[in-house]
């Protein structure tokens, strides 16, 4: 039997695989203060941002909100933690156990404005099943 951390490897690897759209794929995991997400499994080019602050970038509003946060150009967006200059587009899905967010789904693409309301919709669908893992 795989790991958590090699099954959540292995959503990622699937995402990015099957979508041409999504270059970054990754799980951040909430740590036990509450106040910073750390990251985890993921898939494609490595980051710098291995713990970010709740509140800060797009994964941190994503957390301080507690609902999906969609940045369609990235470069319009003033509180955002660059992770590659190729990155146009963000999509951070909380994931949430027992009601508390216990860390999210990051996906980041090369192309502006690529990600519609299938990609939400099944993004977070992605992100209850990954609740148990993370
Ligand atoms: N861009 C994110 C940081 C994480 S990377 O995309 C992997 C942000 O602004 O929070």
């Amino acid at each position: 039997m795989e790991s958590p951390e090699a099954r959540l490897r292995s959503v990622c690897s699937l995402l990015r695989d099957c979508v041409p759209w999504y270059d970054w794929v990754g799980f951040y995991a909430m740590d036990v203060t509450g106040a910073e997400l750390v990251l985890g499994p993921f898939c494609g080019e490595p980051t710098e941002h291995v713990r970010i602050p709740v509140g800060r970038g797009i994964c941190g509003q994503a957390a301080a909100r507690g609902e999906t946060f969609l940045v369609n150009d990235v470069s319009l967006e003033q509180n955002y933690l660059s992770c590659s200059a190729r990155v146009n587009s963000e999509i951070v899905v909380p994931v949430f156990r027992e009601g508390r967010i216990v860390g999210e789904l990051d996906v980041d693409s090369h192309e502006k404005a690529p990600f519609g309301n299938e990609d939400r919709a099944f993004l977070e669908q992605v992100a209850v099943i990954a609740a148990g893992l993370l």
